[in-house]
């Protein structure tokens, strides 16, 4: 005899719709904030804070370098992929973090550096432009790539062909973007130095990083304004991969696997706590109570939720294992409420797979998530590391589980123990550049908050009423009784009245 049975039929989101409440001047859409904290943090002010509750799932055919970057300027984050090498990774990472905003703490060189060692350093760092600093930080002056040739000046000192200080405009304790673009317009530079009053300098802003940053009000940046970054490791290699994926600049780890309730990702996280502590851990994915009390024991300072959802996910089929996503999500919310009332740490819960629709989004936050992860939604823009094919004639782009065959290819990957897939491999529908179908997600979600009566994702938390809907009430919820068009003066009847 099993040692529990439970009778009640687990739910998914698409089973909940929200009742509205009194929407208030302070929730009408505009108002709505989405900002969600994306591991727990003492600090309100840190950087491990999102601006949107979206983020894109860890897996090869969703999250690399130009989804980490455009996700981030939008305001979200993107899991970083485990299944490829450390060092492929760990460079993924690099890559994210040398895009930056605004205001840039440079690295600076000495007047007597050599024109051939600044360019050996111009070709290493990917950078074209340095200020040259002497040994009390003082600001002499400016070196880019235009202002020499290696072959005839590379034997000279950078002071000999540097833009000396007193050519350059700088800001004098600029700390604020605007003021900063303001003098910027005045000058024919494509930089400005901001200097302290005893002529330190403090940072490098960019003409067009301060563009890029006043288009994108919502971008997520560390301490040093570059995008935060987020990756994936296992529990089979993190004693490799952690160290190097902090060399290169990760600001938080998650653990990637199905099943996270394990002494596996115990050991992981104990690891990391001890020996990497500046690195906040993601651990999941659990379904359970138990399993959230045993990963926040062990230090994880955000759970992911959810087991057999995911759109490319056949666990459920392989191994009879798994739980609807909502009350998955209602049972760790559940646990994560009590351990917040009992130590004061508030752990965002992510919940994670099978969110098709903006609604599910709102109902897994109502129901106490922090911020959803998708794979599907994101694989099908632009900027996952596909390429678009056309299949029937339909735009279409791959998109393939990381317990897949294909996936698995990568040896080391998290399934190879197992003598058997838990994914599939398939297609999705191409739907163009993040920044075109992101809005629409975001307006939806701030609309249905609004209707809730919450201004902010805390607000729905405690405001949400949700109750479970029948399937023909579903039913009722989508067109009916109506002759729909359709291509070639077709029309689709879907009718069920008189
Ligand atoms: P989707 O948003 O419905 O496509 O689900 C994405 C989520 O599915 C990921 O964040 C993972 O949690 C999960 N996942 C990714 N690959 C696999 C797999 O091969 N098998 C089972 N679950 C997977």
């Amino acid at each position: 005899m099993a040692k529990k049975i439970y009778w009640e039929y687990s739910r998914t989101l698409m089973e909940f719709r929200l009742l509205p409440g009194l929407t208030t001047k302070e929730s009408q859409i505009s108002k709505v904030s989405l900002r969600t904290p994306l591991v727990y943090s003492e600090d309100e002010d840190s950087k491990y804070y999102l601006n949107i509750p979206i983020v894109a799932a860890a897996m090869q055919s969703v999250s690399g370098v130009e989804m980490g970057i455009e996700l981030a300027r939008l305001g979200g984050v993107a899991f970083i992929y485990c299944s490829q090498s450390v060092q492929q990774e760990a460079e993924m990472i690099r890559k994210i973090k040398k895009y930056k905003a605004g205001f840039v703490p440079p690295e600076t060189v000495s007047p007597q550096t050599s024109i051939k060692e600044l360019h050996e350093l111009t070709r290493k760092r990917g950078y074209n432009t340095f200020p040259v600093v002497n040994g009390s930080n003082e600001f002499l002056g400016i070196i880019t790539k235009n202002d020499y040739d290696v072959k005839p000046h590379g034997h000279l000192p950078v002071e000999d062909r540097m833009i000396p200080r007193s050519e350059i405009t700088v800001g004098v304790n600029i700390g604020d973007i605007k003021e900063a673009n303001t003098l910027l317009r005045e000058t024919h530079q494509p930089y400005l130095p901001i200097v302290d009053d005893k002529d330190r300098l403090l940072y490098l802003v960019f003409r067009k990083d301060i563009r890029n940053h006043l288009d994108n009000p919502l971008e997520v940046l560390d301490e040093q304004k570059r995008y935060l970054t987020t990756a994936a490791i296992n529990t089979h290699d993190y004693e490799k991969r952690v160290p190097a994926l902090v060399e290169a600049g990760a600001d938080v780890l998650a653990i990637d696997s199905s099943d996270g309730h394990t002494v596996f990702q115990g050991e992981a996280l104990k690891w990391i706590g001890e020996n990497y502590p500046e690195a906040p851990v993601i651990g999941g994915n659990v379904i359970t109570e138990e399993g959230f009390n045993y990963l926040v024991e062990n230090g994880a300072r955000a759970v992911k939720v959810g087991m057999g959802g995911g759109s490319i996910c056949i666990t459920q089929e392989q191994k009879g294992t798994g739980r609807g996503l909502a009350t998955s999500v209602i049972k760790v919310a559940e646990a994560r409420d009590r351990y917040f009332k009992e130590t004061g740490r508030y752990i965002p819960l992510v919940a994670d797979g099978g969110i098709v629709h903006s609604k599910d989004v709102v109902v897994a936050l109502a129901l106490g998530a922090d911020y959803a992860m998708m794979g599907r939604y994101f694989a099908r823009m632009d900027e996952s590391p596909t390429e678009k094919m056309t299949i029937r004639n339909q735009v279409m782009k791959p998109y393939w589980g990381e317990g897949s065959t294909r996936a698995r290819e990568w040896k080391e990957a998290r399934y190879h123990q197992a003598m058997f897939v838990e994914g599939v491999e398939g297609f999705v529908q191409y739907a163009g550049k993040l920044k075109d179908n992101l809005p629409e997600t975001l307006s939806k979600i701030k609309a249905s908050m609004s209707s809730v009566g919450a201004a902010n994702i805390k607000e729905l938390h405690e405001n949400a009423e949700l109750e479970v809907v029948s399937a023909l009430s579903i039913r009722e919820g989508q067109p009916h009784d109506i002759y729909l068009p359709g291509g070639d003066n077709s029309y689709t009847a879907i009718n069920w009245g008189d």
